[in-house]
């Protein structure tokens, strides 16, 4: 299978990135074809500071190394390095109907938060179809509020292949019910847009504070509590295996101890969890240089695919002339 996802740099990684994107994409590298890529273009409609893109930029991709993405099995490059992608993007224009983006509900969203309704913001989509359809993915593993956009990329797949025959293959979403929407602190969906974030790679002392403004309820500590609603269990769940649940539920349901002990927990937790990757990411961090080369050689891959299959649409299309 061909399993492809880019992530945006547009700040730092979160526990809702590493389990609605980045470990599929990790899981998945010893079984399929993975191309994974920093989307440092979409990113422009939300930075528009030069340095810190291009820092967002190593940052990401330190910290995708870090988590787990082997270079040597996974096509790992930056956006921007293989331009083939806005070529296609402009083609792909010509099938795409105003109508389909202003349907849009990311676009709709961001705008009704105040962002100026610009045409990067509304192309937005064409771009990630572009990505997708570009290297012929079949799955595009994401959190549930990039489903649309998977969807939107093969519609337009679908119009070029009726105008110019068979040209695209037609990918699909991969969503996990566990997984679709990881909570923030406040139970909504956690998004760097909501500042309700759990960052994989903060400080410890952050990070605890973080975890100590988690919304609960307010019952007493003598009395049992409930763990399906419960924004830290919520949390801690996708963290703990069979075993280690059961235990954490029991610890619910027994009266004595209070959600400021569930959230020292969901802390100790956490932090063992990511303990390897903070230990290589530190690697990473001292090691700037191969970081680079390593995107660079990701790059020179993704471009012979790239430009080998622009060539055909080029012809396709007539603008191989
Ligand atoms: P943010 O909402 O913080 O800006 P992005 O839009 O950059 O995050 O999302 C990058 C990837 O992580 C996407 O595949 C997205 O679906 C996934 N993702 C982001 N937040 C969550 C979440 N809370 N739950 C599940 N997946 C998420
Ligand atoms: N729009 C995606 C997000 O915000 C990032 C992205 C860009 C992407 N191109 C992609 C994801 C292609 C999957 C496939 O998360």
């Amino acid at each position: 299978m061909k399993v492809l996802a880019g992530i945006q740099p547009s700040g730092d990684l979160h526990i809702g990135n590493y389990f609605g994107s980045i470990k599929k994409m990790i899981d998945r590298q010893d079984k399929d074809n993975v191309y994974a890529f920093i989307a440092n273009y979409h990113a422009m409609t939300s930075v528009k500071d030069g340095p810190t893109l291009s820092k967002y930029t190593m940052q990401a991709a330190t910290d995708f190394l870090a988590l787990g993405i082997n270079p040597e099995k996974t096509m790992f490059w930056v956006q921007s390095d293989v331009k083939e992608v806005l070529e296609l993007y402009w083609m792909l224009s010509q099938f795409t109907s105003m109508g389909l983006l202003e349907r849009a509900h990311s676009y709709k969203d961001k705008v009704a938060k105040g962002k100026p309704a610009n045409h990067s913001l509304f192309s937005y989509p064409v771009l990630m179809a572009a990505d997708i359809i570009l290297f012929d993915t079949e799955i595009v593993p994401v959190g549930k509020d990039q489903i649309q956009h998977v969807e939107m990329a093969r519609d337009i797949a679908v119009k070029f292949n009726n105008e110019y025959g068979e040209s695209f293959f037609l990918p699909e979403h991969q969503v996990e019910a566990e997984v679709a929407t990881v909570p923030g602190i406040d139970g909504a969906k956690m998004s760097k847009s909501y500042g309700n974030t759990i960052n994989i790679f903060g400080e410890e002392k952050k990070i605890q504070k973080v975890i100590k403004k988690i919304v609960t309820d307010t019952t007493p500590l003598d009395e049992p509590k409930d763990f399906e609603s419960c924004n830290i269990y919520a949390l801690a769940k996708l963290f703990l295996d069979k075993n280690g649940l059961e235990d954490f539920e029991e610890r619910y349901r027994t009266p004595g101890e209070g959600y400021g002990h569930f959230k020292l927990y969901l802390h100790d937790v956490m932090w063992e969890y990511f303990k390897p990757y903070r230990e290589k990411r530190e690697y990473f961090e001292n090691n700037q240089d191969e970081v680079r080369s390593i995107l660079k050689m990701g790059a020179e891959k993704a471009a012979l695919i790239a430009a080998e299959k622009m060539e055909i649409i080029r012809c396709k299309t007539g603008i191989a002339y």
